[in-house]
């Protein structure tokens, strides 16, 4: 095929952006996706990464924050050792600006570190000061990825009870599809209900896998707790992606033909269309404020 003329080049160009504008527009304020699981190391600090990076490719605008309240991930993952984290900020020692980082024009990183475990602490008068430094994240933002840490403890439950969207990511390991499943019972139970919970399959051998091994979390969920949680997807098990994490280079910044990258896309894909179906529902619409319920929610799990 020949290359396209300058004509077709530009043509190109305005698909591109019009359909990246439109997505945009059709996510009104910021939603928020917390990514849980059971057990560790089924690879949400991955996921996370790569999902950010396939959404910014689709025009939107993202924010990462690792939310890991022990081992920092996210910059390891890209490969920086980031000096000073939201901790600083709360201590009045650092500008958000500061401690923020940003991958290409519509990927910025926030380290969490200690930082968010402080906010719990707070008094309320000081929770509201942080509040209003973090705001124009909000403004800034189509979506706000929270890679959390593994097990359903206290920050992590907050993190997911203040998401639009919770991600619970399992492996086809009996093992993490038997503590998938806890957390998903124990999410349900802490809301009644309340939840807008989806499941993803990573290190699976074909989308057969990814289905089975989903089709036995929703049929327990189905059973046990009459409620059965939509799937979302699966990522297919990647050497790539193994030694991306080696290189300390994420998949998708660089390594684009490799067997996992449309996963990870469609996924993208899936939960930008999950999060119109948020913002077209009244009742979410009315949250308000990922950071004020986060803060309401851990003030709460502190009482
Ligand atoms: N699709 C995949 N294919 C192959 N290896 C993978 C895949 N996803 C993750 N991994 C590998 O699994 C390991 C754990 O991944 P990751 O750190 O993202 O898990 P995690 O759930 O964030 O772990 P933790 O609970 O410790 O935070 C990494 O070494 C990563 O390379
Ligand atoms: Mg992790």
């Amino acid at each position: 095929m020949p290359p396209p003329t300058q004509d077709q080049a530009t043509k190109l160009r305005e698909l591109v952006l019009d359909k990246n504008e439109t997505m945009r527009s059709r996510i009104t304020g910021m939603k928020s996706v917390a990514i849980l699981s059971g057990k560790g190391g089924v690879g949400k600090s991955n996921l996370a990464v790569n999902l950010a990076l396939a959404l910014a490719g689709q025009g939107l605008r993202v924010a990462l924050l690792d939310a890991d309240l022990g081992l920092a991930n996210i910059d390891i993952l890209f490969g920086v050792v980031p000096k000073y984290n939201l901790g600083h900020v709360l201590r009045g020692e650092k500008e958000l600006s500061e401690i923020l980082f940003r991958v290409g024009e519509r990927l910025t990183i926030i380290p969490g570190g200690a930082g968010l475990r402080e906010m719990a602490d707070l008094d309320e008068q000081r929770q509201h000061w942080m509040i209003d430094r973090l705001s124009f994240l909000e403004n800034d933002t189509d979506v706000l990825l929270l890679d959390t840490s593994a097990g359903l403890h206290k920050n992590v439950l907050a993190f997911a009870l203040a998401s639009d969207l919770t991600v619970l990511v399992t492996t086809p390991e009996p093992t993490a599809i038997r503590d998938s499943y806890s957390v998903l019972k124990s999410l349900w139970q802490a809301t009644k209900g309340d939840i807008n919970v989806g499941l993803v399959v990573n290190m699976v051998s074909d989308r057969n896998e990814g289905e089975m091994v989903a089709d036995r979390i929703i049929s327990a969920s189905g059973q046990f707790l009459g409620f059965k949680a939509p799937y979302l997807g699966c990522v297919l098990w990647d050497a790539a992606l193994r030694d991306s994490v080696r290189k300390r280079r994420p998949l998708l910044l660089d390594n684009l033909d490799s067997v996992s990258v449309p996963y990870f896309k469609e996924l993208a894909g899936k939960i930008s269309e999950s999060q119109n179906e948020v913002a077209s529902g009244a009742p979410v619409l009315q949250r308000g404020s990922f950071l004020r319920r986060l803060v309401k929610q851990m003030f709460k799990r502190e009482a």
